[in-house]
């Protein structure tokens, strides 16, 4: 069987409800038949930003409208492609309701990999991109919930010290690896970053090597908490891996084990896809929801 398209909903707690785990099924679903549909007319960079829309639009994963807040209460979003040896990512942007198609616009018409902050948001009011609609109810009352504490004097873990076990009930960053009829391959993700992190902060999502890679041998994606992930440069490895023969479940296992020996568990997850369709998902924390779908369409989905 060879995979087409693999998307991922995050790493993080189980949830708590099995109402929440169908819907996270459906939402998987639905990305990977809209990446797929592009499938038999577009590229993987296609079909990677078609996928990541929906998981953007879903508002059940920290991504697009679902984004959680920074500590001044902030929807701050990164995001990140690769197609074809460019990249193409935005940081700390608040405007466009789907950053991945900021992203897109980097990686294709302009010259640069990164664009950030208060210009990012310029130039998705430029090129027409939605707007953001503001924080779902559910991030601002778990962030009144946190601000109530403080106030009353609780100590309040940050994510660093406690992991994604303690913000993270749904899963953290979104996304995507392909590969077309053409045998190229694409990677992207988009994140709200991690619950209460300094405004400013960029994490894994906007930096190629970290939170995306793709090249000619392989492609793959990162969810966790972004500060471990850049400091092991962990996709680029799971790519170089791929590239040295090893298969995606071996490289993602040897990655997320350096990871997890050095930062500890509950704190990232990988999907890792090889230019012969071969896929491999791997997570050290309670879960990872993740699927993919086949050259016959065939969907699988795994990690709830
Ligand atoms: N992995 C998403 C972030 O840390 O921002």
């Amino acid at each position: 069987m060879k995979v087409v398209l693999a998307v991922h909903g995050g790493a993080g707690r189980r949830a708590v409800n099995q109402e929440t785990y169908v819907t996270i099924k459906n939402v998987l679903e639905q990305a990977l038949l809209e990446g797929f549909r592009v499938y038999k007319s577009g590229s993987s960079l296609d079909m990677v930003v078609a996928a990541i829309e929906v998981l953007e639009n879903s508002g059940i994963f920290n991504a697009g409208i679902g984004s959680t807040v920074d500590a001044s209460g902030s929807i701050s979003m990164d995001a990140g492609l690769m197609f074809r040896g460019k990249a193409g990512a935005v940081a700390c942007v608040r405007y466009p309701k789907n950053p991945i198609k900021l992203a897109r616009f980097v990686l294709e018409r302009t010259e640069h990999v990164i664009i950030a902050g208060g210009a990012a948001d310029k130039l998705a009011r430029k090129i027409g991109l939605e707007p953001h609609p503001g924080p779902l109810q559910r991030v601002l009352e778990l962030y009144s919930n946190v601000i109530i504490r403080l106030r009353r004097g609780e100590r309040v873990e940050s994510p660093f010290q406690k992991s994604l076990e303690t913000w993270l009930s749904l899963g953290d960053t979104v996304g995507a690896v392909s590969i077309d009829r053409d045998g190229i391959l694409a990677a992207g993700v988009s994140t709200g970053g991690v619950f209460l992190k300094m405004p400013g902060r960029v994490g894994d999502s906007a930096i190629p090597g970290a939170g995306f890679y793709a090249n000619e041998c392989g492609a793959a994606i990162a969810t966790g908490i972004g500060e471990y992930i850049l400091l092991t440069h962990a996709t680029l490895k799971i790519v170089e891996e791929m590239c040295n023969g090893a298969i995606p479940s071996d490289a993602v296992k040897k990655i997320l084990n350096i990871v997890t020996n050095r930062f500890g568990s509950n704190t990232a997850g990988f999907i890792a896809l090889d230019n012969k369709g071969r896929v491999a998902g791997l997570y050290n924390t309670e879960m990872m929801p993740w699927g993919y779908i086949s050259e016959e369409g065939n969907v699988k989905i795994l990690g709830i």
